[in-house]
């Protein structure tokens, strides 16, 4: 969703803006802007669509010269993607530019109040309403940081902003709430950012800014202030992402690199925390006693992260034998879950900033629920504000659609599961044993897979005409259908649903024709042979099938299918992390065969920072 960046040093910053916005364009969005302070003006520059269509216009920076500048790339909520609604926007009588991300949620109120005084409108936004509040006070107090501190105590929902004032103008002022951004500290210059992909070419010092907080950078360094405008210390902590990590590094699509790297994610993320054939999650802090009482768990997420979730519900029953939901953040919140003290939320998110996760988790703590996140970005909101963070460390995710952190939220599932299923002696030493020793050659089974993407291409160039595809799969497999179908959907634009496969003969098998292709996910040996009659099933009513399965199951699910593509066989609880793989190259070159802009996706964003 939207972007910022922002710098004040020693640097022409326009250059240094698009280069950041152009790291930020995975986010999503549809239009773009950057302001400069230069000799006590104001300057700006934004169009709807692409950065190359800003960059154009500002000749790469050369026509809008200015060390202390801002830059945004705006996914529309309030009005419409046009240039007149793209950030950033200026206050009425032009001393003030913001760039916002987020939803100020009584803007209508303050709109009405500040055209009361006189301010008049020249978009749809709610950030033009966040400027104009700011130079409201402004004119009042003739202090800008009072003016900022003002503007956030009356404004309400959430917001990141970075501001620029014509009358400080080596001044690059932000504050925030729920919204993130973080600041970046360098040689001759500094650096704030809605994401640190945006700055991490320039600095691996950052500091993430606090609810409430106000930060003032300049040339000379950062400063922070509470509130009330007491200047607090701060301590930088360092990125150790690698620049190479937020780049293509000679894949064609962020996607395909991605899933590539997954074998590395997988062990980055588990290796730390098996040692000697244990678990260890010491780092959690969980007591014993506190594992042995979780009466229920619900697992919350959205999209990519909701289906994880399925997939653990299944483990967390089987293995650890505690009641477990998998339920999306955005039911969740208005469910009137019933929790107690013995509940466990588990709330899984890559970005840890998606606002209905984080409003389900304040929800679920609200209740009186202990609060557990699995979470990719460290020190994003939902990792602070759980009582527990487990990391994912997949490294930072750039295509839009999810698929190392998927892998590496399973990867954490499958821990947690062994974990309190071994503290409440629900899993026998032997199973306990198999499937640690089974997490340690996944790496190498999940590369193996990864080697075959020959196989899963030629097949895509066979289905990819197709306009509606059915996943279909039990139990753990279900969980797989949920995934692959979404996959599919949101890059190649193909229609495409999936069934718990016992469902299908309850409706949906009415949409099955001549040619309809069903992706039959079969990789849970105990139900082949169930899957196998639902795959004969729709074959008999002319649909083709393309079978994923195991190599031992490969011989039961031949004779029902066009297709088969096999994946290693692994222990139960881990096939969800074999079976994604073909199914996310499957998505990955039926979308390339049909010319998709594969790592943006129409419509998507990649954090969904509103509700
Ligand atoms: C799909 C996808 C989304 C995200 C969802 C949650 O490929 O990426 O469905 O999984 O928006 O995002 P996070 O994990 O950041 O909370």
């Amino acid at each position: 969703m939207c972007g910022i960046v922002g710098y004040a040093g020693r640097e022409e910053s326009v250059p240094i803006l698009l280069d950041g916005l152009y790291k930020l364009e995975y986010r999503g969005y549809d239009s773009a802007g950057v302001a400069v302070c230069r000799d006590g003006k104001l300057r700006l520059a934004k169009t709807k669509g692409y950065v190359r269509e800003l960059d154009r216009i500002v000749d790469g920076g050369r026509l809008m010269p200015g060390s202390v500048g801002l830059g945004h790339t705006r996914w529309a909520t309030h009005g419409r993607p046009t240039d007149s609604n793209a950030h950033p926007h200026i206050s009425h009588g032009g001393k003030i530019a913001v760039v916002h991300n987020g939803i100020i949620e009584n803007y209508a109120k303050l709109r009405e109040y500040l055209t009361g005084k006189g301010f008049e409108f020249n978009s749809e936004t709610d950030t033009e309403v966040a400027v104009n509040l700011i130079q409201h006070y402004y004119n009042k107090t003739g202090e800008i940081l009072r003016a900022v501190a003002s503007a956030a105590r009356r404004m309400e929902g959430s917001y990141a902003l970075g501001i620029l004032c014509e009358d400080c103008p080596d001044m690059l002022i932000a504050t925030r709430r729920e919204s993130p951004l973080v600041l970046g500290a360098g040689d001759g210059g500094n650096y704030l950012a809605s994401d640190v992909a945006a700055l991490i070419k320039y600095t691996r010092d950052v500091y993430n800014l606090e609810d409430g907080e106000i930060a003032v950078l300049s040339e000379s360094g950062v400063k922070v202030y509470n509130g009330d405008l007491e200047e607090t210390a701060i301590t930088l902590e360092r990125v150790d992402w690698n620049i190479s990590a937020a780049e293509k590094g000679g894949y064609e699509h962020f996607m395909i690199k991605e899933i590539m790297e997954q074998p590395e994610a997988f062990r980055k993320t588990v290796s730390p925390r098996v040692a000697e054939g244990r678990v260890t999650l010491d780092e959690l802090g969980v007591s014993d006693e506190y594992i042995r009482n979780v009466s229920k768990i619900y697992i919350v997420g959205c999209g990519t992260a909701h289906y994880v979730g399925v997939a653990a519900k299944y483990n967390f029953e089987k293995y650890a034998k505690i009641p477990a939901e998998a339920i999306v953040a955005s039911e969740f919140r208005y469910s009137g879950p019933i929790i107690d003290e013995r509940t466990l939320v588990i709330c899984v998110s890559q970005s840890g900033a998606t606002a209905d996760t984080i409003a389900a988790m304040r929800e679920a703590k609200r209740r009186g629920a202990r609060v557990l996140s699995i979470v990719n970005v460290v020190g994003s909101v939902i990792a602070r504000e759980s009582d527990w963070a487990l990391y994912t460390w997949a490294g930072p995710e750039i295509c839009v659609a999810s698929t190392k952190a998927y892998s590496t939220q399973l990867a954490v599932t499958y821990l947690l599961t062994l974990y309190f299923a071994d503290k409440r002696g629900a899993i026998s030493p032997e199973e306990y044993e198999s499937v640690v020793r089974e997490i340690s050659l996944l790496p190498g089974k999940l590369a193996r897979v990864l080697k075959d993407k020959e196989t899963v291409q030629y097949l895509a160039s066979i289905y990819f005409n197709n306009e509606d595809v059915f996943f279909i799969g039990r139990n753990i497999d279900y969980a797989l259908s949920l995934e692959g179908s979404l996959k599919l959907k949101e890059i190649s634009y193909i229609h495409s649903d999936a069934y718990a496969a016992g469902e299908l003969k309850h409706g949906a098998i009415a949409l099955v024709s001549d040619g309809t292709l069903v992706v039959t996910v079969a990789t849970y040996g105990a139900l082949l042979e169930k899957i196998v009659s639902n795959a004969e099933e729709v074959r008999s009513r002319g649909a083709r099938v393309l079978s994923v399965t195991t190599q031992s199951g490969a011989g039961r699910v031949e004779h029902v299918s066009d297709s088969v593509i096999t994946v290693p066989d692994t222990h139960d609880m881990l096939l969800p992390s074999l079976g994604v793989l073909p199914l996310q190259m499957f998505a990955y070159y039926m979308a390339l065969m049909r010319g998709c802009p594969i790592d943006k996706p129409r419509n998507l964003a990649k954090s969904v920072t509103v509700e």
